[in-house]
């Protein structure tokens, strides 16, 4: 059985998808403060088998505990639970250190108590900055974060690589996600942002549907090839199996020291205005924009080096930007249309 915290949220609800898809049993724990129940009904609807569920919030040390005592079969964990805005995390860094870092503890408490040992961790190339060289690769130099969310990943990092030293028999892998997009292909699960969406492509898809006046594009005077910024969209479907072929590695014994890294994109930067104009063309829809100033704390590019994820989990992005953000539209019209 396979463990995912915040299971219902973005990218633990397709995970647990994919991991129900290779043949794992899956045991959900969220608190629920930013997602929905339905989504449970909804991964069954997908995979036709439901997964286990427990309301929980991993601050709660006794119950996170007594979860491992309930379900003793938990032989891995995919650590998703964490509040991830950007500009929240400056607003309240005290909650986002207690949330992301408090949580991390008492999970790595109890599966130590437990001796559950397999770990994947929910990284990001926020950890990069902005990095010199590009892409960057697993080795690239780490850089001060810009905000408390960034600083909670350095740190969580910080605390598996201690850990993993002082205990040679824990496993873990941190994959550094690049930008995550798209929905899952029935439609029936994406992001679902709260209120306003501070990320890119729900704001895009929401100003198509009708529920946003424009999109802002923060800043046209980048040093990039049309003054936009670069990011490398991963479609979370793709980013969902690097979960799995992450788990199977631990479980099959094959990481090659107790502590890995891999980045987890595409390989290809893509610019705001690449996003704004591939959505245009496979929706045929116009899209209200206009440009604005720089947003700040955003980075002007980054892109990852993907080929150690790709030798070494033998894993490769698959669906293009194109199916991506049809991805992306079909779900937040399937969505608004059922609720
Ligand atoms: C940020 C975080 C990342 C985190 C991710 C998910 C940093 C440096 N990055 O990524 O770690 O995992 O959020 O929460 O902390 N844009 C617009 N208009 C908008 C929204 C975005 O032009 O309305 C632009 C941004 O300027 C940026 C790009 O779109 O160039 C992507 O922005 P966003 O989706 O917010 O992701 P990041 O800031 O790259």
């Amino acid at each position: 059985m396979i463990l995912t915290t915040g299971g219902t949220g973005y990218i633990g609800s397709h995970t647990v998808v994919e991991l129900q898809k290779a043949g794992f049993e899956v045991l959900i724990i969220d608190n629920l403060s930013n997602s929905n129940a339905e989504i449970i009904d909804r991964i069954e609807q997908i995979t036709g088998i439901r997964p286990f569920f427990e309301l929980l919030d991993l601050k709660n040390k006794e119950k996170t505990f007594d979860l491992f005592k309930k379900y003793p079969k938990i032989e891995a964990v995919v650590h998703f639970a964490a509040s991830k805005a950007v500009g929240e995390s400056v607003q309240k860094p005290l909650m986002y250190y207690e949330n992301n870092i408090g949580s991390l503890l008492n999970i790595l408490q109890a599966m130590e108590k437990y001796h559950c040992l397999h770990f994947v961790f929910s990284s990001s190339c926020t950890v990069y900055g902005q990095p010199d060289i590009l892409p960057v690769t697993e080795k690239s130099i780490r850089q001060p974060a810009e905000s408390p969310y960034g600083n909670t990943k350095m740190i969580s990092e910080d605390i598996i690589k201690d850990f993993a030293v002082s205990n040679k028999s824990f496993q873990a892998i941190a994959l550094r996600y690049f930008n995550p997009i798209g929905a899952h292909e029935s439609g029936l699960i994406g992001e679902l942002p709260n209120g306003i969406p501070n990320n890119l492509v729900p704001f895009v898809t929401q100003t198509a549907f009708g529920l946003r006046p424009k999109l802002s594009i923060f800043g046209n005077d980048y040093n990039t090839p049309d003054g936009s910024c670069i990011r490398d969209y991963i479609n979370v479907v793709d980013l969902a199996q690097a979960h799995v072929v992450a788990i199977k590695r631990l479980l099959d014994n094959k990481n090659k020291n107790n502590f890995e890294f891999f980045n987890i994109g595409t390989g290809k930067g893509i610019s705001v205005l690449e996003i704004v104009k591939t959505f245009e063309k496979v929706t045929d829809l116009k899209l209200n924009y206009e440009i604005i100033g720089r947003r700040i704390g955003d980075i002007e590019k980054i892109w990852a080096e993907t080929s150690l994820a790709n030798e070494e989990l033998g894993w490769k992005a698959q669906r293009n930007l194109e199916e991506t953000l049809l991805s992306a539209w079909n779900w937040e019209c399937n969505y608004r249309k059922t609720n």
